[in-house]
């Protein structure tokens, strides 16, 4: 908790709110948007003597929370980008789905993602080593695993 006079908050705010809409508008003719990904936001709060005080606090997204689960359980075999590259990857027959194919990942459901993810790949007719991360992975957790992997999609997921 840092205390600042209040034109500086001001100044702090204004500018970090410049930085958050660059990055929502990217310039028309920049190649490819990152995926989505949280920033630096501040917290105002105002004390009872009148003084703001401003907290730097980090706001996750779906897509971030999403990551981090898919870093940890997923890209061993599928890679930290979906390219089906993980180091595993090359042990096993059939290979791992590549998550970046938008091609074949776009025409899945959400709810077969969920099913695959949730009770493995053997529930839908895959192979089982594609394996049930149910017992590794809360629901929630496991649908911002599908905003994560939905985001290196190319061509882009279209809901
Ligand atoms: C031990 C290696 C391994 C790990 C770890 C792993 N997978 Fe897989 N995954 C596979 C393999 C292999 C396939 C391909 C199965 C097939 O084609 O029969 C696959 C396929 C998939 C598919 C495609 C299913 C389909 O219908 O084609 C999805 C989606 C998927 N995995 C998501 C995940 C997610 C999300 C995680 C992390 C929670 C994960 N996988 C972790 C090996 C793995």
């Amino acid at each position: 908790m840092t205390r600042i006079p209040n034109f500086w908050l001001g100044v702090v705010i204004a500018a970090c709110l410049g930085l958050a809409c660059s990055d929502r508008f990217p310039d028309s003719d920049s190649a490819a948007m990152p995926p989505a990904a949280s920033g630096p936001t501040f917290k105002v709060i105002l004390t009872n003597q009148g003084e703001a005080e401003a907290e730097e606090v980090v706001i996750e997204t779906a897509a971030t929370r999403g990551q981090r689960s898919y870093l940890t359980y997923c890209a061993s075999c599928h890679g930290d980008n979906g390219g089906g590259d993980g180091p595993l990857s090359s042990t096993l027959d059939p290979t791992p789905a590549r998550h970046n194919d938008g091609a074949y990942m776009n025409a899945l459901s959400d709810d077969h993602i969920f099913q695959v993810v949730k009770l493995g790949g053997a529930s839908v007719g895959k192979s089982p080593t594609m394996a049930a991360w149910g017992g590794s992975l809360q629901d929630d957790q496991i649908r911002d695993v599908i905003v994560f992997v939905r985001s290196l999609a190319d061509p882009p997921y279209q809901p």
